[in-house]
């Protein structure tokens, strides 16, 4: 997922700011021009493109303007993305692009951000001439500094993984969005230590933010007229955060906040870990109609085995057990989506027929699906094999793509008839007669547009599908 971010959609800075952070910023400001263009480009995550919007924040108090024209930038950051080796290798190839740029403009300074600034740190400097700047995903406040140092001709790396940084007080610039739906982030880091994963070591140590800031930034979403939040961490059912008078606020209270901000705002959240996901938070969502019923629980595998090599801390037995209790709590019509690595090491033909038969049992609305790609220093890259050969990894992917395809076109089928409350984020990616937004189980559906807004929600019947929109006319 690559996203060319724009300078559109801009709300005020409006929502609350800590005066003491917005001086050490400024204190440290060493630039007068307001010309200074930023160019930014974001791979990977939400979490990603949540942490540009912080990023963007703290670079316009900075005095400096986006650009979505790279020619035009004075600065230019990617920031980065580390999951998967594909991933990295396509900030090597911008990389080299922007070199081009380089050439031309000598002034030009480069920065990489992000998950691959932290795995890779100083060495990136090595491999990459063109880069002047390293920074993690906890030190975005130290952006200043590190500008200043490498526009007087000094290279500049700050990895250094924070304990506490939630960045709860910078208010984030809304680029990419529709202004109808936004995300918020409510912890960042992870605990957990699936074997194959790269995230413990580039986000750190998982930390929760003040439930009042996240609050007060939804609020204020709200009152500018966002419509959607989605409440981002990697495992949002382990949030914990402890209140001035020592109390403890977990997950499900803060969703049941969120959603009573008002019964017009949508509220979602990604991702759930099945070993954390409790009924609690199953509970609040079926009390409360503005959050949507829509589940992304990834399940990676449905072999017993191949999970405990995975360190994911859950049999498939306990994951079916979770997807029964959404249904019995929620709903049966309650959207799941999931995510599934084919061939992860050691993977056997019959492990993988296990993950078959988890589709099969479960049936998911949606899937995002991988092959196994193996990251250096991960504790599979130090304790297993990465011994299933491309082909057949290739060969499983397509199978578990082509199957998922097919729950998804049965499941869109059982909805013609059927009337959903949409919320409309944009025009129809096809046609501008045609309005788009999503089902509260986050399927898209397409309708004719008539005099309908975005941001506005409407009852759409739906009478026709394809495997991945729904199709409809406003009732
Ligand atoms: N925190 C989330 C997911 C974060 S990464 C969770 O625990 O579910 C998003 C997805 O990328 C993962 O769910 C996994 O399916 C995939 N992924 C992570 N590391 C990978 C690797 N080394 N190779 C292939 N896919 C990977
Ligand atoms: Fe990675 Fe596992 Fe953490 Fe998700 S829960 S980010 S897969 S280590
Ligand atoms: Fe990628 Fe980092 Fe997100 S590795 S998936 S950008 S947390």
């Amino acid at each position: 997922m690559k996203q060319l971010i724009s300078d559109i959609e801009i709300i005020p800075h409006n929502v609350h700011t800590n005066d003491s952070v917005d001086k050490h910023v400024l204190s440290k400001n060493t630039y007068t021009g307001k010309s200074r263009k930023l160019f930014i480009e974001t791979y990977g995550c939400q979490m990603n493109f949540s942490d540009t919007e912080i990023v963007t924040s703290i670079m316009r108090e900075q005095g400096f303007d986006t650009t979505d024209n790279p020619d035009a930038a004075d600065v230019i950051f990617l920031n980065t993305c580390s999951i998967r080796e594909n991933a990295e290798l396509k900030v090597r190839n911008k990389l080299q692009y922007f070199n081009a740029l380089k050439n031309k403009k000598p002034s030009l300074l480069i920065g990489v951000l992000g998950c691959m600034a932290e795995r890779l740190k100083a060495k990136l400097l090595e491999e990459e001439k063109t880069v002047d700047l390293v920074v993690g995903p906890d030190a975005y406040r130290d952006l200043p500094n590190l500008l200043a140092e490498a526009d007087e001709g000094h290279k500049s790396v700050n990895v250094f993984l924070s304990r506490e940084e939630t960045y709860a007080d910078i208010n984030p610039v809304r680029l990419t969005g529709d202004g109808v739906s936004a995300f918020i982030s409510i912890m960042r880091g992870c605990d957990n230590m699936c074997s194959f994963c790269v995230v413990p070591f580039t986000r750190g140590r998982e930390r929760s933010r003040d439930m009042y800031s996240i609050l007060t930034e939804a609020k204020h979403l709200f009152e500018n007229g966002y419509r959607e939040v989605t409440l981002l961490g990697q495992n949002v059912d382990s949030y914990k955060w402890a209140t001035p008078e020592g109390n403890t606020i977990k997950f499900a209270t803060l969703l049941e906040e969120v959603a009573r901000i008002h019964p017009d705002l949508r509220v979602r959240f990604t991702t759930s870990h099945p070993k954390d996901m409790t009924d609690d938070v199953l509970h609040v969502m079926a009390k409360y109609e503005n959050i949507c019923k829509y589940i992304h629980l990834p399940a990676q595998s449905g072999s017993n085995s191949v999970l405990e090599r995975m360190n994911r801390s859950y049999t498939r037995e306990w994951y079916l057990q979770r997807i029964h209790a959404i249904r019995d709590i929620v709903g049966q019509d309650c959207g799941i989506s999931t995510d599934l690595i084919a061939g992860f090491c050691n993977e056997t033909e019959s492990e993988h027929q296990d993950t078959i038969s988890l589709m099969n049992e479960v049936k998911y609305h949606f899937a995002y699906m991988f092959e196994y790609s193996e990251r250096p220093n991960t504790p599979a890259a130090k304790k297993l094999h990465d011994n299933v050969p491309p082909e057949v990894k290739n060969k499983r992917l397509k199978e578990i793509i082509s199957l998922q395809n097919q729950h998804s076109l049965q499941i869109n089928k059982k909805e013609i008839g059927k009337i959903h409350k949409v919320l409309i984020d944009g025009y129809s990616k096809k046609s501008s007669e045609q309005m788009r937004g999503r089902t509260s189980q986050n399927t898209t559906v397409v309708f004719p547009k008539g005099n309908y807004q975005k941001g506005q929600y409407v009852f759409v019947k739906i009478h026709d599908c394809t495997q991945g929109t729904l199709f409809g006319t406003v009732v």
